[in-house]
């Protein structure tokens, strides 16, 4: 864990302005900067950069944060590299962090010596008119094969010696480019091969992926797990596909090299793929943070089937209710290379569009292995519903496949969620705390917690007693006013705040209102709106008294009587002459 004062630290000692002009041209217009949004595409500016609140917003998409979010949203990466990138661009060091900085001066020289094997393999490549000849065949041009840094590794046993004069530098082997044998002999792994480097978020490259050329045993070879190469965490294309999944907010996972190349190479951008394993729980992870879209792509096989299952099984326990995870069963006996190579862009565009949703595809699963058309076959499926609905992370989708079971297996609700030890909606541990109550934008108290985003130092002005906890936007005022009763809270304008609320019950609410933010804001105009609000909320706290202790006074009979009248006859205002209310036939 970092900490919270280090990033407050952090934020202080960077400028916004420069992190984000480091990747996107800013143009200063009034108070503020301004650029087209990099987080979707449009021809007039959007994207505003305010160096007081130290906070981007995207008035057209909504994306915001501050500068930790910036990068975050922007490179792809966590919340730690962020951190760590921030840092390192101030020359401050991550505290408790020490030892991942050892780990990362340890991986500099793996990596430089990948680049430089990467660069020698292309260079081979533009040498080699068999190996070109082969990615010809395959469909693929100069440009795809460049995007992709596609290479050859030559035939013989120390081809890398050209690259590497001190062949027997031992990082090589560390780093997986070359093998000793047990008579102590140093020979390439890679030998007459078309070789896919694997590049991390970064763009550095960790590992190879070689395939043999034409028939031959293994087809692919692949770097072995050295310490910059960890296969169940990587996702090949990745940098390549940035762009188009933050275009489309979806993306494409398939199983191969070739499947993302050639999807590619047919103008299919938004695509990775798993590095021949099945999906892990990292790998889901890293995909559901990159889009709010992930679709699974598998071959029409036994092993393709395993496999969605598998991905079903992991995407379940990383799901949010705001994201969706789709499986594509492709079509024939084809891989989405060869589809799309034989029917084309459209035709595979139409297949992701079909494809189904991880809800409907679990239910499809269960009801095929256990046939619910006798007793046994439902009690089966509530069985083999058990350990997934366990699984699922998404509450409002779990609340939803419960209900389809306990139909299909003819019990209700109540007795599957027993059954299976799931605990109803409101008490759930992954039910936040909004789950209390959704927020009402136009309640007093939403409008007060936008106009403290603006100004929190204000929060302290606010009669607390009068502000419901129960509601959520109440809770977060309650949170911000206690931040600043004890000096936490942290000056430096809203992306502080958002940062300071990171991980907290009350994030998704501040990210909310934060990304509906309008303009920019006269704050002798807000602080009007602030004490008018101040006052309705007393106000309506004065009614509330009164109308208890009238209630309760002895006597008052004909008070409530008329109270009951006067709801009677509001009533009666909607019920047309013929005893109908008007619009409902
Ligand atoms: P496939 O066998 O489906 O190959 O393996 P492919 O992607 O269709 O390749 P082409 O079109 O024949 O060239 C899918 C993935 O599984 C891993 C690789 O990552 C490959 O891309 N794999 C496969 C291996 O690592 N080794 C192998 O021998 C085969
Ligand atoms: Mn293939």
């Amino acid at each position: 864990m970092i900490p919270e004062s280090f990033i407050q630290e952090l934020l202080a000692r960077v400028d916004i302005v420069d992190v984000v002009e480091r990747y996107v041209p800013l143009k200063k217009t009034g108070a503020n900067f301004s650029a087209c949004c990099p987080f979707h595409s449009e021809k007039t500016p959007s994207f505003t950069v305010s160096p007081a609140k130290q906070f981007y917003h995207c008035f057209g998409c909504g994306a915001h944060g501050s500068a930790i979010g910036f990068l975050m949203q922007h490179a792809g990466v966590g919340f730690i590299e962020a951190v760590e990138d921030l840092a390192a661009s101030v020359g401050l060091q991550v505290p408790h962090e020490e030892r991942n900085a050892e780990i990362r001066a340890k991986k500099a020289p793996l990596t430089e010596l990948m680049g430089r094997a990467m660069a020698f393999y292309r260079e081979q490549l533009k040498a080699s008119p068999k190996a070109v000849d082969y990615l010809k065949k395959r469909g693929l041009t100069g440009e795809i094969a460049a995007k992709f840094a596609l290479g050859y590794a030559p035939d013989g046993w120390q081809g890398l010696q050209q690259a590497f004069p001190d062949y027997d530098d031992p990082a090589l082997v560390e780093c997986g480019l070359v093998i000793v044998n047990e008579q102590g002999r140093r020979y390439d792994r890679f030998r007459d091969r078309v070789m896919f480097p694997i590049q991390d978020q970064r763009g550095n490259v960790i590992g190879f992926g070689g395939r043999v050329i034409g028939e031959g045993e293994p087809k692919y070879l692949n770097s072995p797990e050295t310490p910059l190469f960890e296969k169940g965490r990587e996702l090949y294309g990745l940098p390549q596909a940035r762009k188009a999944i933050q275009e489309e907010d979806t993306i494409l996972v398939v199983e191969g090299y070739m499947d993302v190349v050639g999807l590619v190479q047919a103008g299919v951008e938004n695509v990775v793929a798993t590095l021949g394993t099945a999906a892990t729980d990292a790998n889901v992870q890293k995909l559901l943070k990159q889009a709010s879209r992930v679709v699974f792509c598998f071959d029409r096989d036994s092993a393709g089937d395993r496999a969605a299952w598998r991905a079903m099984e992991v995407s379940l326990a990383h799901l949010a209710d705001n994201k969706v995870v789709e499986i594509l069963q492709m079509p024939g006996n084809q891989d989405p290379d060869e589809y799309i190579r034989e029917h084309g862009r459209e035709a595979f565009v139409q297949q992701t569009r079909n494809a189904t949703r991880l809800s409907e595809f679990l239910l499809r699963e269960l009801v095929k292995q256990t046939n619910p058309n006798t007793a046994e076959g439902r009690a089966a499926l509530v069985h083999a519903a058990k350990p997934l609905l366990q699984k699922m992370s998404a509450p409002i989708l779990r609340v939803q496949v419960t209900k389809e079971i306990a139909h299909r297996a003819q019990v209700s609700q109540a007795e599957v969620e027993a059954q299976c030890g799931l605990q109803p909606l409101a008490r759930s541990r992954y039910a936040p705390a909004q789950m209390k109550q959704r927020p009402v934008p136009s309640s007093i108290e939403y409008k007060l917690l936008q106009i403290v985003l603006h100004k929190p130092e204000w929060a302290g002005r606010l009669p607390l007693e009068l502000i419901d906890r129960e509601r959520v936007e109440g809770d977060a005022l309650h949170a911000i006013a206690n931040a600043i009763e004890h000096g936490e809270l942290p000056a430096g304008g809203f992306g502080m705040l958002l940062e300071f609320f990171r991980a907290t019950p009350h994030e998704a609410l501040i990210a909310a209102i934060a990304a509906n933010m309008t303009e920019e804001v006269d704050l002798a105009a807000l602080e009007g709106v602030f004490n008018d609000s101040i006052v309705r909320l007393r106000h309506t706290a004065i009614t509330a008294e009164i109308e208890q202790l009238t209630a309760r006074a002895p006597g008052t009979e004909s008070g409530r009587a008329a109270t009951a009248c006067g709801t009677a006859g509001e009533e009666a205002s909607v019920v047309g002459p013929d005893g109908r209310r008007p619009g409902v036939i």
